[in-house]
């Protein structure tokens, strides 16, 4: 549906010249959520900005359904109120002057296509909307009079309501307390589903893009280092970088010492010990690795643990929080993080046993 096709853009600050974002592409299916990960001034706003029209990239092509709606080649730029895109911003633009009602049933009264709704059907849309909003009721209420997070809604709601063929959401929810923004994360997925709006959603936030995403671009320094669906992205980083920045990771650095036939891959020496790598990548004895082990892929036990990849740790610190528990093991040279079921039992200074399934394994570049 959407096409990003080699997207640069620089800005001039204090005389200096700084790449936003330098050569991004990606696609994104109709009907889909792709979201753009990444750390703060990694280019998140420069790419999605772009999209909507409000800035002009140095060059590269946007293309909607086949068709260009900028391209540095040509010099073709539609103007924004041309592309006809959904917008919800971090700074969320409400109407101070309306009611509640009022914001929402604007876009509806001004659209340019026929056929005009009639007043009771404006009254049904914003209705249906402000109830996926959780804001059904407010309809009366002054704008300026709802909190930080209702407004946060209202504009959510403002851009639902028309419908647009791509909705842009740059951190909808970082205005909202941890409670709503899980509530909302789940309403955004419900109402994507139901009406299959082709959205690109811009987050810092990593459990928000797994939790919301068909896939993710992560992005660093203003560009795309990897996209894929949460699972890949999780489970299957390519890089470091993108193990550590989506979600808590061990990394445990080694040397190959050769070969390993079941599962097909490498035998890897690290401080505390040999561990199975399963990997396609081609690598010689003596080359140095880095393995990331998610924490909870660390499987703890008091008995011995049977299979590869085992190992004798001593539990350092314990943290109990009440669905998991999170432990920071001692094995041999190595600290690593576990995260067990609250239901094992742990002590700090006890001495435990330790495995990691071969295929947990993640091998980074
Ligand atoms: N208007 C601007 N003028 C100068 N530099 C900018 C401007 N907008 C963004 N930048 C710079 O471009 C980079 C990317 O910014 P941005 O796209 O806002 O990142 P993100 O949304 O991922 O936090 C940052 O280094 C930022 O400082
Ligand atoms: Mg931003």
């Amino acid at each position: 549906m959407l096409d990003v096709n080699n997207l640069s853009k620089s800005y001039v600050a204090d005389g200096k010249s700084v790449k936003a974002i330098d050569g991004v592409s990606f696609s994104v299916p109709k009907g889909k959520i792709f979201t753009l990960l990444g750390p703060s001034g990694c280019g998140k706003t420069t790419t999605l900005r772009s999209i909507a029209g409000l800035e002009t990239p140095d060059s590269g092509e946007i293309l909607v359904s086949g068709t260009p709606v900028f391209s540095s080649a040509t010099g073709l730029r539609v103007p924004a109120n041309a592309r006809g895109f959904g917008m919800v911003f971090q700074s969320y633009a409400i109407w101070p002057h309306m009611t509640v009602f009022e914001n929402v049933a604007f876009p509806l009264q001004v659209r340019g296509r026929e056929p005009k709704l009639s007043r009771k059907q404006i009254e049904e849309e914003v209705g249906r909307v402000l109830e996926v909003v959780a804001l059904g009721g407010y309809e009366s209420r002054q704008a300026t009079q709802l909190s930080g997070g209702q407004q946060q809604r209202l504009a959510l709601a403002r851009a639902l309501v028309a419908k647009p063929s791509l909705l842009l959401l740059d951190e909808p929810l970082s205005n909202l307390d941890a409670k709503l923004r899980e509530r909302m994360r789940f309403e955004l997925k419900r109402l994507q589903r139901e009406v299959g709006i082709t959205s690109i959603y811009v987050t810092h936030d990593q459990s928000e893009a797994l939790a919301l995403s068909h896939d993710i671009a992560v992005m660093d320094q203003g560009r795309i280092v990897q996209v894929g669906s949460p699972r890949d992205i999780y489970e299957r980083p390519n890089n470091d970088f993108v193990a550590e920045f989506v979600g808590t990771t061990n990394f445990v650095s080694g040397k190959v010492l050769g070969r390993h036939a079941d599962p097909s891959g490498y035998l890897i020496e690290t401080a505390s010990g040999n561990l199975v790598v399963p990997t396609t990548d081609q690598l010689n004895p003596g080359d140095k690795v880095t393995i990331s082990i998610r924490p909870e892929d660390v499987q703890v036990s008091q008995e011995s643990l049977p299979g590869l990849n085992i190992g004798a740790a001593v539990v350092d610190t314990h943290m109990f929080l009440g669905f998991c528990q999170d432990l920071e093991l001692r094995w041999g040279e190595t600290r690593l993080e576990a995260r067990v079921h609250p239901s094992l039992s742990v002590s700090v200074g006890a001495p435990v046993h330790v495995r990691i399934d071969p295929q947990r394994c993640v091998l980074c570049k």
